[in-house]
């Protein structure tokens, strides 16, 4: 039998025979001792695509916001994110138990604009009653919004707002080279209004482990001791580098996942059980709604083909990556259409 199509997210993916002979040969240091040469090059070549100084290999996206948090905050801080920014909803509460700082949502639907974010800004009150933003984290794509883009303009301009009026800005960049693909440009249009920047390697990119965060010499150099603190210091950390290396040579295919997102999209707005506007989507995320069951029930009928997410009350999640074939979402759209009537 058939494994089943997996679009339950982009981080499902298998390392490629060529990460996994890169893995094989990579040359490795010790790299809490800053001896991996391996390491070495993958941060250098992610500070050069992001226009920034320096980057440090971890372990994860959460860890790099979350050392993002401790590197621009104080304990007590407010931080301003988008509407279900993950650093808010799905970090386990590091924000608050790690860096010490509450969030404050700005806007509707994951993103927001410079006039947003000014009118969210707190602080600078005399009796000291309350907590001073000192931080904006835009994420990009945005997961719940769907893998929405936001236009490098829009970004520059909260950057540009936010740094006159003291904060520090942070991209939670887990899919920033999404955003890139999606509108052919690098992702350092937007990197390099930023103070810092934390890209996932094992989502679309399809490594088996790893984040970059970037920023200048002085942000990394802090961000390096935070991630000592959080037991991020990898050893022989070039054989996950290496993967790395491999995964953003491959970064131009991610047109492909956005492409067949579209497709799933444009079908599963013909079905009559569900309800999406294909022209919402922008990267690799389909989230549509269902009408006649529950999405648990849809997800659940469709398991043995097909294996999706629910999302929300109404709504499923489908998330495209590159170990997902033309034909394997032809299964996919067939399996949704037994159910959702196609
Ligand atoms: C937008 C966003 N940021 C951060 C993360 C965290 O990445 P990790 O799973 O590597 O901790 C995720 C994970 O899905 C994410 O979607």
């Amino acid at each position: 039998m058939l494994a089943p199509v997996d679009l339950r997210s982009d981080t499902v993916t298998r390392p490629t025979p060529a990460m996994r002979e890169a893995m094989a040969t990579a040359a490795v240091g010790d790299d809490v001792f800053g001896e991996d040469p391996t390491v070495h090059a993958l941060q250098s070549r992610a500070a050069i695509l992001m226009g920034h100084e320096a980057g440090l290999f971890l372990p994860s996206g959460t860890m790099g916001n979350q050392i993002a948090l401790l590197t621009h905050c104080r304990p007590g801080d407010d931080v301003l994110v988008g509407q279900h920014a993950h650093a808010f909803l799905y970090e386990s509460g590091g924000g608050g138990a790690i860096a010490g700082v509450q969030f404050t949502a700005v806007g509707q639907g994951g993103h927001f604009t410079a006039e947003q974010m000014q009118g969210s800004i707190k602080g600078g009150d005399s009796s000291g009653h309350v907590p001073p933003s000192t931080l904006v984290m835009v994420e990009n794509t945005h997961n719940r919004g769907g893998g929405k883009v936001m236009a490098p303009e829009t970004f520059a301009a909260i950057a540009e707002a936010a740094r006159a009026r003291g904060l520090a800005v942070h991209i939670d960049g887990a899919r920033l080279f999404n955003a890139a693909a999606a509108l052919g440009v690098g992702p350092d249009a937007w990197a390099r209004h930023a103070d810092s920047v934390t890209f996932c390697l094992s989502k679309g990119l399809g490594a088996p482990v790893g984040s970059v965060i970037c920023g200048s010499k002085a942000t990394i150099g802090r961000a390096h001791r935070y991630r000592k603190m959080l037991g991020g210091g990898m050893r022989q950390a070039g054989v996950l580098a290496a993967a790395g290396l491999v995964a953003l040579d491959d970064a131009p295919q991610l047109v492909d996942d956005h492409r067949r997102a579209k497709a799933l999209a444009a079908a599963l707005a013909g079905m009559k059980g569900a309800a999406i506007d294909p022209d919402t989507v922008q990267s690799n995320i389909v989230i549509f709604d269902v009408r006649d069951y529950s999405p648990t029930e849809i997800c659940t009928q469709v398991a043995d083909d097909l294996l999706i997410l629910p999302f929300g009350p109404t709504s499923i999640r489908a998330v495209l990556h590159r170990d997902v074939s033309d034909t394997m979402l032809e299964r996919a759209i067939e399996a949704l259409g037994t159910v959702l009537h196609g």
